[in-house]
């Protein structure tokens, strides 16, 4: 067992709803290993009220540091580090000129072996300990990103990027080698391969990862489907919504679905742990069926507002109940930055779009990426918070980061302006260290 001593952010698992934080000024959190070896919260709460009943346990002393969920990352692209900061005319210019051209190197096992080896210690660095990613299509990437997931600690879900169609031949899924097989079938064999020897192996899990509906042909979609269906308890991810291009290609190709998204539902990738990314442009029909469904939307604010795709309407998914979390969406994102991502929320939530403008509150967005970001995942009480039971997963922060954050920070009156200050003037070097709950690994930041 270890105890550390520092402010402590953290979520009321009984008032979720409220998505208001508790902080301890002066906290205990005390870990210890479960019987598998995994770190997990034995308690956290004030110190004065905690100490004595841990005479034994040796405390490391953080002053001036905030000890805070590690955070979850709902959405973004293993193979589009290089991606992030390309501009372009909207999201299809973006894939073809940028992102499909970068995607096709991850042919090559060296390259996604280097390259799943940086993207997982950024992610580290930047205080995520949980991400759902799309690999590419090409079977090696998703080995090579679990492999260093596992190796980092990282609690990573993933898939194959399944896409049939509609995309350079460097990006599509291949045909089998012997020609058994050809490339729809294949992508599917490969997919459930993937599932039967990652899904579940220490904290890594699958994702049955169809690209779009305009990358898949409805072989392609149908067969993801019947995958989901014998595999419940994966996840499924994919994009919707994002772009008005985008919805009308997807409509013209599917036009016996209600909508974009219920093309999705028609193919029963609509389900409990099915994460869409983007759900921009919804009407209360695409809400009730978000809902009904259990699926999650994975909101990316910084890759909306970069690629002009829209703005996530956070009062309509509110009334509709719809389940969502934030998420960096690099490439098309411009950070793998928490911080970024929680600031361009609340630009998102002030633009208004013709709606009455929000001040999404620095409590709500911190809890969409930790807590609300589990639940969204059917994670909740496994991370993304600091409560009993939860898996040691946080980060220590440290305000004295920056000369500016040091001098903002000195000066907040309430929670509410402290979180803001880190929010609005934090970035990498704001997380002093990352701690992984797998044999207390930690990662030494910045
Ligand atoms: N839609 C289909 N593929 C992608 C992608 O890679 N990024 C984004 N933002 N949208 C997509
Ligand atoms: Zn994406």
């Amino acid at each position: 067992m270890k105890a550390y001593r520092a402010a402590i952010l953290r979520f009321d698992p009984e008032r979720e709803a409220a998505r208001s934080a508790i902080y301890e000024e002066d906290g205990l959190l005390v870990v210890g290993p479960d019987a598998s070896g995994t770190q997990r919260v034995l308690a956290v709460g004030p110190y004065r009220e905690l100490h004595q009943g841990f005479p034994d346990v040796p405390i490391e002393h953080l002053p001036g540091r905030i000890l805070a969920p590690g955070f979850v990352d709902m959405h973004l692209h293993f193979p589009q580090t290089n991606v992030i900061a390309s501009p372009a005319d909207g999201l299809l210019p973006w894939l073809d000129n940028h992102t499909y051209p970068e995607e096709s190197r991850f042919s090559d096992p060296v390259y996604c072996a280097e390259s799943a080896a940086f993207f997982i210690a950024e992610l580290l660095r930047n205080g995520v300990t949980t991400a759902l990613a799309f690999a590419s299509s090409h079977p090696a990437s998703v080995t090579a990103l679990f492999e260093q997931a596992l190796q980092q600690g990282l609690r990573m879900i993933a898939g194959l990027c399944l896409m049939d169609r509609h995309a350079p031949p460097g990006v599509l899924n291949r045909a089998g080698a012997d020609g058994r097989f050809d490339a729809t079938e294949q992508s599917l064999i490969d997919s459930e391969a993937l599932i039967k020897t990652w899904h579940g192996r220490n904290r890594l899990g699958y994702a049955i990862t169809p690209r779009f509906a305009p990358s898949c042909s409805e072989a392609q979609l149908r067969g993801a489907g019947e995958l989901a269906a014998r595999y419940p308890e994966v996840w499924i991810q994919s994009h919707v919504a994002e772009n008005q291009d985008e919805i009308e290609w997807a409509r013209a190709l599917f036009p016996a679905s209600s909508s974009y998204l219920a093309t999705y539902g028609d193919f029963g990738l609509l389900r409990e742990r099915a994460v869409y990314a983007h759900c921009l442009h919804f009407d209360d029909a695409d809400r009730a069926l978000m809902r009904v469904s259990g699926a999650a939307a994975a909101v990316c604010p910084s890759s909306n507002l970069f690629l002009g795709s829209g703005y996530f309407d956070y009062a309509a998914a509110d009334r509709a109940g719809m389940l969502y979390g934030l998420a960096s969406d690099v490439g098309g994102g411009t950070s793998f930055s928490p911080f970024h991502t929680m600031l361009a929320a609340y630009y998102v939530g002030r633009h208004g779009q013709g709606r009455p403008a929000l001040s999404l509150s620095p409590q709500n967005l911190w809890w969409q990426h930790t807590a609300g970001a589990a639940q969204a995942l059917g994670l909740a009480g496994v991370v993304g918070n600091l409560v009993p039971g939860c898996e040691a997963d946080f980060v220590v922060l440290n305000p004295q980061a920056t000369p500016l954050l040091a001098r903002r920070t000195a000066c907040a009156n309430s929670l509410d302006e402290l979180l803001f200050a880190l929010i609005v003037l934090g970035d990498d070097r704001l997380i002093e260290r990352t701690v992984i709950s797998q044999a207390l690994l930690t990662i030494a930041a910045n």
